[in-house]
């Protein structure tokens, strides 16, 4: 019997492949093109199995072109680029990689707090600019992060993550989430719930930790940074889409908000050109999850969850409501 064809839409590590062709006939793509929708359903036409990343469209239009597709796999814990209403109609199992990523996620949080915070990375390219004549009493100040108010938006595994590493440095941490969290958990990451316009007047620094989707787009736009304080700072290592980036800009400019450390974007890899002007933004390029270890593990993870999906039917991180 012939072994179910899979493919793996991008570079992924040689650990996970092998891992793989035990089970399949694998199609890699280790030179990392990107696939357009029409090279992704040709490439997808014979497949039962795909494991993607977020660069990839699962949607209606790809699934009519790919009759044999049983599972897709994501390399990711956010899984906007997969219609899940429309694999699930197509009996397409679909799965994410919670859990592995959320520590590395958090530290890179914090990286972002502290670097916009502290203006890390505008003193560094003042300074590999040579304009760094001598100390002054005055130079790069900067906004304390120990002691302020930490407002956390979506408190799921990520959120309190951050929580948890906030008390490190004495912040007082508000959160708002959709459900609140039990008494014992708001305890053990010392976190106090309030409302959503009660964070927002109160935080020093607030972080957004939600999955992008209908509900969550531009969850934080002109109105919501409007509410803010002047001094405050934004930090989005979530999903492009829920912050009106346009929005951000101008209140940036206008100095209605302090500052913003951005890891996503809308439009990614295309983001607003005037981010790229201001100086008080930190830009990354969507790696809050990105050390060695934390990538394997969930080029793994999605790994698994294809290996179960083709072979048992019932992947572990499964995303689909009705299977
Ligand atoms: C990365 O952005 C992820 O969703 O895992």
């Amino acid at each position: 019997m012939s072994r179910p064809r899979v493919l793996v839409t991008r570079e992924v590590f040689q650990e996970t492949l092998d891992y793989l062709a035990r089970y399949f006939d694998v199609t890699p793509n280790q030179a990392d093109t990107p696939m357009s929708p029409v090279a992704l359903a040709q490439a997808l036409a014979d497949k039962e199995g795909a494991l993607t990343t977020l660069s990839e469209r699962v949607d209606a239009a790809l699934l009519a072109q790919c009759p044999k597709l049983k599972a897709v796999c994501n390399i990711a814990v956010g899984f906007n680029n997969i219609d899940l209403k429309a694999c699930t109609e197509r009996g397409v199992l679909a799965t994410n990689t919670p859990g592995v990523l959320d520590a590395s996620t958090a530290d890179f949080t914090l990286a972002l707090i502290l670097a916009t915070a502290r203006r890390v990375t505008e003193s560094e390219a003042w300074l590999r600019a040579g304009q760094w004549s001598g100390w002054k009493l005055k130079q790069f100040l900067g906004t304390d992060v120990h002691h302020a108010t930490l407002g956390i938006l979506g408190m799921g595994r990520i959120g309190q993550a951050v929580a948890r590493r906030a008390r490190g440095f004495d912040m007082t941490v508000l959160y708002h989430n959709t459900r609140r969290l039990s008494a014992e958990v708001e305890k053990s990451c010392h976190a106090a719930y309030v409302s959503m316009d009660e964070l927002l007047a109160r935080a020093d620094i607030l972080t957004l930790h939600m999955p992008y989707s209908p509900a969550t787009h531009h969850i934080i736009g002109a109105k919501e940074l409007a509410r803010m304080k002047s001094t405050a700072i934004l930090i989005n290592a979530a999903r492009g889409g829920v912050v009106d980036d346009a929005a951000l800009v101008e209140a940036l400019k206008r100095g209605t908000l302090a500052a913003a450390g951005l890891d996503v974007f809308e439009n990614e890899p295309t983001l607003n050109p005037e981010f790229l002007k201001l100086k008080n933004v930190v830009l990354t390029p969507h790696i809050a999850s990105s050390t060695e270890a934390t990538r394997r593990k969930m080029a793994l993870t999605a790994a698994e969850n294809l290996v179960a999906a083709l072979t048992t039917g019932k992947p572990p991180n499964l995303l689909n409501p009705t299977f």
